[in-house]
């Protein structure tokens, strides 16, 4: 939006998978479980990336393995063209102050015995420790004004907040170290609706304040239209289309996304019934090619089927 145009792309990833061992409670023989499998994608900087899909897709999974909390099994992600997994320990937490996550569940994410303006400043304690105690004082002031909340709040504990309270908390705490990029992993479904529309445009307005960029993660197809200048939507750990919104909400291509729509025209139901049915039954290690994406206008991405 606000940010320059650069010759690479912030966020690049290239045939993410993540596949998780699955043991028996007997004993018996680990499979393997491929909750993502082979998902590629950019995110420019300024831009908003949406990733839709139902529970279970693989959304989260996709976000701890672009922030490296929990790194890919196969594929690299790469941060303003540098492969996240070379760097070092020192060199990733420098990049870890760039790279910061949302979380759907705020009470979670914070600590219960904590003010909250301490676990704010433990974001300076730990990135910047040249700063004095003032100095963070204040820059934690700072940032509750920022994000909507009046400064004198920041001695209490999360329990005194509302949840659209403390979701503007842990904002405060994601945007302290000034990241270039956010994860937001579902940050509003667990919001009452009256005050989920708030909470997205403060993270609009702190997009264009800062030119930040976000992986904005969410079940909901309809609701990241007007948030995201690209939406990907996720299968079974695919990317089954990926492609800039209105493109997408006008003319979905992928049975999936028009499911997701809730726009699918079923003259036939049972033959519908039918056709869902072969999806899922389509063997988990089909060939690749099957899940190859082509691009079917310019920008819009669609996995063959
Ligand atoms: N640590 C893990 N071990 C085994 N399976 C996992 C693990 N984490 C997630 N999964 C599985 O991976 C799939 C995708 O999970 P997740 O990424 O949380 O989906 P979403 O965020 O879209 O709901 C789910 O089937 C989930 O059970
Ligand atoms: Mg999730």
């Amino acid at each position: 939006m606000t940010a320059p145009a650069k010759a690479y792309p912030l966020v690049s990833v290239r045939n993410l998978s993540k596949h998780y061992a699955l043991r028996t409670w007997w004993g018996g023989k680990a499979s393997v479980f491929r909750a993502v499998e082979n998902v590629s994608f950019d995110i420019r900087p300024g831009e908003t990336l949406g990733l839709v899909g139902e529970s279970g897709s693989g959304k989260s999974t996709i976000g701890r393995a672009v922030t490296m909390l929990n790194p890919p099994t196969l594929g690299t992600v790469a941060f303003e063209g540098t492969d996240l997994a070379t760097l070092s320990p020192l060199a990733m937490r420098g990049m870890r102050a760039r790279i910061q996550t949302v979380f759907q569940d705020p009470y979670a994410a914070l600590n219960p015995r904590m003010a909250v303006g301490t676990y704010v400043a433990e974001a300076f304690k730990l990135h910047r420790p040249d700063m004095r105690r003032l100095e963070r004082r204040e820059a934690v002031a700072g940032l509750f004004e920022r994000v909507g909340l009046d400064p004198r709040f920041a001695g209490r504990f999360p329990h005194q907040f509302s949840g659209g309270q403390r979701q503007r908390i842990c904002i405060a705490r994601a945007i302290a170290l000034k990241p270039s990029f956010i994860v937001a992993d579902e940050p509003i479904a667990a919001l009452d609706v009256s005050i989920q529309a708030q909470v997205v445009n403060l993270l609009q307005d702190l997009q264009d304040e800062l030119g930040l960029s976000y992986l904005f993660i969410s079940h909901d197809l309809r609701m990241v239209r007007h948030l995201c200048q690209r939406v990907a939507v996720l299968w079974r750990g695919r990317i089954v289309e990926l492609a800039p919104s209105d493109l997408l909400y006008e003319n979905p291509r992928h049975p999936y996304t028009r499911r997701l729509l809730g726009a699918v025209p079923v003259p036939d139901p049972a033959a519908e019934r039918a056709r869902l049915a072969a999806a899922r039954t389509e063997p988990e290690s089909s060939p690749s090619e099957g899940g190859e994406l082509a691009e079917v206008a310019p920008g819009h991405w669609v996995a063959g089927h």
